[in-house]
């Protein structure tokens, strides 16, 4: 680290999208070199070249620490944080050496780099009832919450409301109305919080509305734009397995339904029978499905893409009337998964979208005493004063002895109790208090 901040001020060419609506011109690029150090961020380049050169450069921040979510951009055509964004890291990942920077998607523009964020995402996040819904009758003092179950929501509170996401959905692209990856992960937050008294109607609204959670289609662009780690896509995902699984809600947008006919499918035959997906999400999850009168209008409409399909190849009469077949051996194996998972008592959760802190290395082993190696972990638990040692320091700074409550208590706090739902990334990277900062 010292090594890079010890490197000289180098210079740094910035192009950037201007736009001013008030000017009736059309946007255009405009470029300014200007010299800072190469571990120094986007934003201050564009600070600087705003200083030195043009006054009237629009951009929008606050903190210059990726807190307040404010100055979203895209970076060589990528969503960033532009004070989260290292000079030298964008200059290498520029296509011809000039960082290239443009307002964010999916948003009207403002002014230059300044999108209209409430017109799009303050709206949708508005949509989703962005507050807790409080069970009655209010306790006196406090509600008693499980620790797993607020570990289990950190993920989302992580959310700095910067747009990123949003900026790269392709789904709100094709359909602007989408209530979107944001919206959809604060939706989350509440619908994950057992103090919330209205789970079933949050979930039944986002599955009926033809634009809500069943409109995503799984593209991670929103996985991967998130600076803060918040996964938005394994949110829609998981209100929709708790709107499917738990509540039965059966949604007119044929979610529930395909849902159930993609699985049960694979069940049967080890891989998807594309033929057979749309007559059953449509008309019920069974082979008499297609007979269904949704499924037959269904059938009907997409009867010119079929066409076109089978002109082309893409689909055979053959293949449509037979299922795709694997062998025997791989069937039952896939068979046993479904049968592992479904034997069990409660769904496990498991974020498969995030990759989060490397997986702590192993505890190195003891050499071997008189035949018996014992892993580190366990000679310091047969040790007092070496579990001590492992204790959090007191308020004063000093070690404590291991308590049992208090311990429980740093469990509900920073660190997952064993089996729990914790994802990767669950311990966000926001500061504590970055939701109440940031729920405007
Ligand atoms: S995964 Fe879904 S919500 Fe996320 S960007 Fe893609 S379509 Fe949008
Ligand atoms: S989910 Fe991530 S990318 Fe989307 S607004 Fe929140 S912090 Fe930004
Ligand atoms: S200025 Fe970049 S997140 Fe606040």
């Amino acid at each position: 680290m010292a090594e890079t901040h010890d490197r000289p001020p180098e210079q740094f060419t910035l192009r950037m999208r201007r736009y001013d609506p008030e000017s009736g011109e059309a946007p255009y690029w405009d470029e300014h070199t200007i010299e800072l150090e190469p571990h120094r961020s986007v934003l201050e380049a564009i600070l600087q070249a705003r200083d030195r050169f043009d006054g009237s450069i629009g951009i929008r921040c606050s903190c210059r620490q990726a807190i307040c979510g404010s100055c979203g951009v895209r970076v060589n055509g990528e969503p960033a944080l532009a004070c989260h964004t290292h000079l030298d890291a964008a200059k290498h990942s520029a296509r011809d050496g000039v960082i290239e920077i443009e307002p964010m998607g999916n948003m009207p523009v403002i002014k230059d780099l300044i999108v209209d964020m409430d017109e799009v995402h303050w709206k949708k996040i508005r949509r989703v009832t962005p507050w807790l819904l409080a069970k009655q009758p209010v306790p006196e003092r406090e509600y008693l919450v499980p620790a797993e179950s607020m570990v289990d929501v950190t993920q989302t509170i992580g959310c700095i409301q910067c747009g990123a996401c949003v900026s790269d959905c392709l789904a709100m692209e094709v359909d602007p109305l989408f209530i979107g990856p944001a919206a959809l992960a604060k939706a989350y937050r509440f619908v994950g919080d057992p103090r919330d008294d209205q789970h079933f109607e949050r979930l039944n609204d986002l599955a009926q509305d033809p634009h809500g959670m069943f409109d995503c289609t799984h593209c991670f662009k929103c996985v991967d734009a998130c600076p803060k780690d918040v996964n938005p896509m394994g949110q829609i995902m998981r209100l929709r397995r708790i709107a499917t699984n738990d509540h039965h809600i059966v949604d007119q947008n044929n979610g529930e339904r395909h849902e159930a006919a993609f699985t049960s499918l694979i069940r049967d035959n080890g891989l998807l029978w594309e033929a057979e997906l749309l007559p059953r999400s449509y008309g019920g999850n069974s082979w008499f499905g297609k007979f269904h009168p949704r499924a037959g209008k269904e059938l009907l409409s997409s009867l010119p893409a079929i066409v076109r399909a089978l002109v082309r190849g893409k689909v055979t009469p053959a293949g449509a009337l037979k299922p795709h077949r694997i062998p025997k051996p791989d069937l039952r194996s896939i068979q046993s998964i479904y049968e592992n998972v479904e034997s069990r008592e409660q769904r496990s959760e498991l974020n498969l979208y995030i990759a989060g802190e490397d997986e702590e290395p192993p505890p190195p082993e003891v050499p071997v005493v008189a035949g018996v190696v014992a892993p580190v972990a366990e000679m310091e638990s047969a040790d007092g004063a070496a579990e001590g040692a492992h204790s959090a320091p007191g308020p004063e700074g000093t070690t404590k002895p291991p308590d049992p409550e208090t311990a429980a208590e740093e469990t509900s706090e920073g660190r997952a109790p064993e089996g729990a739902d914790v994802e990767a990334g669950d311990s966000g990277s926001s500061p504590p208090g970055a939701e109440g900062s940031t729920s405007q």
